[in-house]
């Protein structure tokens, strides 16, 4: 079965409890039920991780094994270059990397207004709760499933 790699920033391990009213009250665990449930036909390998290394890392993994991509940067998606620098090798090697948010950054403060990894994603999709995710997976699955 192919794989997807659903990357998760930091402090999203704390989905659930953490800010309720903006990203509701479910957790990593219920992500990765409902996107499993979806059945795409992908086997989803779901991580969380708070350090920029590991998750750069992780997108290094990516590209070596030609696996898709669901990316949360998280906060990293408002200031890390060195993610984007590894985003953007996704791209030259022409693989997917769906940049995905819970919230809608552009209906929050100021500095979440800026994304340093838009420009080298495939596409972005933010604002729809865990059904961001959803969405990411069905266009992977549309486009190489
Ligand atoms: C987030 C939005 C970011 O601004 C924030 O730092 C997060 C979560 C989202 O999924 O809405 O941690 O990426």
């Amino acid at each position: 079965m192919k794989r997807v790699l659903v990357l998760n920033g930091p402090n999203l391990s704390r989905l659930g409890s953490r800010e309720p009213e903006v990203y509701g009250t479910l957790g990593l665990e219920d992500l990765r039920n409902e996107l499993e449930k979806a059945g795409s036909g992908f086997d989803i390998d779901l991580r969380q991780t708070d350090s920029e290394a590991e998750l750069i890392s992780w997108i290094h993994e990516a590209i070596d094994s030609q696996t898709p991509v669901i990316l949360n940067p998280a906060a990293f998606t408002h200031y890390s270059y060195a993610l984007r620098d590894a985003a953007a090798l996704i791209q030259q090697a022409g693989q997917i990397l769906v940049e995905v948010h819970i919230s809608n950054p552009y209906s929050r403060e100021q500095f979440r207004h800026r994304s340093v990894i838009s420009a080298v994603a495939t596409g972005v999709i933010a604002g729809f709760g865990f059904e961001s995710y959803l969405l990411a997976l069905e266009l992977i699955r549309r486009r190489i499933g």
